[in-house]
């Protein structure tokens, strides 16, 4: 028996069955407190998108963690130091946390293709991560979206499991790595098949074959267990009408024994609730499938309470119990855990003027750069010369919030800049010189610290250009050429689905809201939002966009249009009245690597990884029979 399993099999013996119970619980940071840790014994806590403490800070998380983590190792006779984990949604930059550094979202990673980029992305975001004193990141997400309408589409690198395999050893790799001070634990998710529900519904379900599901969906966590991820995420959707949650074949069939997992698989946000006619039998399903740890907000002492009652039962056999917590326990060891110094003490807490560092920011400013695809370019108008006279217009040109999307300081992201800072880092400035370097976070109101706006790259390139957001400034006598930025705005799961028809079943959200909170900006509550929209069509979604376009176009000054988006949407309207159109996805905080590409510095390279629709009731897939999408697969102009 190797060191680690010794250790475990000597630590597993010494264990009550409330330290077990315990072990496998992972509360909500808003529903647990320090000594309650130490009480219940408990194994993990989370941040969920944008569950922040104090101000922010890199300093405020560190003081959490730690305090967290003190408690769990403040051994008595009742209590064995077993070192807590805390976990967060880091999948493009530590972005609950102000400051961080944001990368494009997975979609424009996907388009790069270029998976040194995705290790190198990935090394840099456990740097941030660990810079705050956090050990683990639900990410890299290996979904294979199936379907725009999917409000999470931008969570998948591709609709072509090929990349999605690629990618994901790459990004366990880059995050894992050697598990050293620099490195943090990974999580593919969510297992398995939630980008493949019918209509793209957010939680629906999967109604394929067995076949498909391992020629699709399945190939990308074969990758990663093979590349040694530690914890694995179940989806909060359904295959054939049965739950992940509780589906023993996936978890403990498939995933554990055919693919030899043996990291532990953690369940999602509150994912047990809607299993069973009640919470407790819920509870006893979803172990008794495989599930080893318990992702939970408000419930989690009654969740303990009626694990306890059915393992003395017998209805949970106990050996599944020692099995979940054995495989914790291995996770821990394997990341060094019981020998890393507390949270406060560790390399990158105290030196942590890496965290949003201009070094950081150019890796983003790469990634953004190749995740552009081109699909139109008339009489070869990109890239722009820099003599010409700009007028830049959209809702989306000059705000960091927008550019971003979901996932960023708050759950659902935010809509926000922070103007009192004009100007950004330039190629000349030195950490010390640029003006945010030396930003005291309660200076500025701004959410989104760092980084540039697409105008403000812009700006910085031809320096005095117009920035018109409804585009009336237009003026065929100051302006050769307009840039319009239009596109989404920020959302996250079932909130981000164009559900046809309006709301249906599965638009479960909890997230720890009630139903009177709001999103950062917003006034309308969480609870009685919608869905994005019913149709993929984005002069229906954002009419302001075309709106902006003509009126500029009407003017005789051409347009590049450069769309914000989360997915492929339906955009012939606009198309037809833009010279060229660039996809830029969301890009997340550098947006000075679009001015970079459009004025010739750096040359044009992304590629579709989705079929691109030519109607709302399309939805292509590579490989479907008849294959006619808009722009297929691979499809992206280019320019040297
Ligand atoms: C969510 C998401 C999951 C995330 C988790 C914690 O509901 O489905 O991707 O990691 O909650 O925030």
């Amino acid at each position: 028996m190797d060191s680690i399993e010794k250790k475990i099999s000597e630590l597993l013996k010494k264990m009550t069955l409330d330290q077990k119970v315990g072990q496998i619980t992972q509360p909500e940071r808003q529903f647990v407190t320090p000594q309650e840790v130490k009480e219940y014994h408990i194994g993990s806590v989370l941040s969920g998108g944008g569950s922040v403490p104090g101000d922010n800070t890199p300093a405020d998380w560190i003081k959490m963690n730690d305090e967290y983590w003190a408690a769990s190792m403040e051994a008595d006779d009742n209590h064995l130091a077993i070192p807590l984990i805390y976990g967060v949604d880091a999948i493009h930059g530590n972005t609950n946390v102000k400051g961080a550094v944001v990368f494009p979202h997975n979609i424009g990673l996907g388009a790069a293709h270029d998976p040194d980029l995705i290790e190198r992305i990935a090394a840099v975001t456990a740097r941030e991560i660990a810079a705050t004193g956090v050990e683990w990141t639900f990410a890299p997400t290996v979904a294979v979206a199936r379907n725009s309408h999917w409000g999470r589409t931008y969570e998948s690198y591709s609709e072509d499991p090929r990349i999605v395999s690629e990618y994901a050893p790459r990004f366990v790799k880059g995050l894992q790595g050697d598990f050293g001070e620099e490195k943090v634990v990974a999580c593919v998710k969510h297992f398995v098949g939630d980008g493949a529900t019918t209509h793209g519904i957010d939680q629906g379900d999967m109604n394929i074959s067995d076949e498909e599901l391992r020629r699709i969906h399945i190939p990308p966590y074969r990758a990663a267990v093979k590349a040694g991820v530690l914890t694995v995420m179940v989806s909060l959707s359904s295959w054939n009408m049965e739950k992940c949650h509780g589906h023993k074949y996936l978890i403990t069939d498939i995933l554990k024994k055919e693919l030899g997992f043996d990291g532990f698989v953690i369940s999602d946000w509150d994912g047990i609730d809607y299993l069973a006619d009640s919470y407790e039998e819920s509870a006893v399903m979803s172990l008794n499938a495989g599930m080893d740890m318990f992702m939970i907000t408000g419930r989690w002492k009654e969740f303990i309470e009626y694990i306890k009652k059915n393992v003395k039962s017998g209805r949970i056999p106990m050996e599944r119990l020692d099995d979940a917590v054995k495989r914790i326990l291995r996770v821990k060891f394997k990341f060094g855990l019981f020998d890393k110094p507390r949270p406060a003490e560790r390399k990158l807490s105290l030196q942590n003027s890496i965290f949003g560092s201009l070094e950081h920011r150019e890796v983003a400013r790469e990634a953004v750069r190749k995740s552009l695809v081109m699909l139109k370019n008339d009489d070869d108008i990109l890239p722009l010369n820099k003599n010409a006279r700009i007028l830049v217009a959209g809702k989306n040109a000059h705000n960091r919030g927008h550019q971003c999307g979901g996932f960023t300081v708050a759950w659902q992201g935010v809509n926000d800049n922070d103007p009192e800072i004009s100007g950004s880092y330039t190629e000349t400035d030195t950490e010390s010189a640029s003006p945010r370097k030396n930003l005291n976070i309660s200076e500025t109101n701004s959410l989104i610290l760092g980084g540039t706006s697409i105008w403000e790259g812009i700006n910085r390139v031809v320096p005095n250009t117009d920035l018109s957001i409804d585009g009336s400034a237009a003026d065929p006598d100051k302006h050769d050429v307009a840039i319009v930025v239009i596109g989404e705005t920020p959302y996250a799961e079932m909130l981000g689905d164009i559900r046809v028809g309006g709301l249906a079943k599965g638009l479960n959200i909890s997230k720890g809201s009630t139903s009177e909170d709001t999103l950062p900006g917003e006034d309308i509550p969480i609870m009685k939002k919608g869905p994005y929209g019913t149709h993929l069509y984005l002069h229906e979604l954002h009419p302001e966009d075309i709106a902006t376009i003509k009126s500029i176009t009407s003017k005789g000054i051409p347009v590049v249009t450069i769309m914000i988006c989360g997915r492929p949407l339906v955009v012939n309207q606009e198309l037809e009245q833009s010279k060229a159109f660039v996809v830029a996805w969301f890009p997340g905080s550098e947006g000075q690597g679009v001015a970079d590409v459009i004025f010739g510095d750096y040359p044009i390279q992304g590629k579709l990884s989705f079929s691109w629709p030519r109607y709302d009731d399309e939805n292509w897939n590579l490989g479907d029979k008849d294959y006619n999408p808009l722009f297929p697969y691979g499809f992206g102009l280019e320019y040297k």
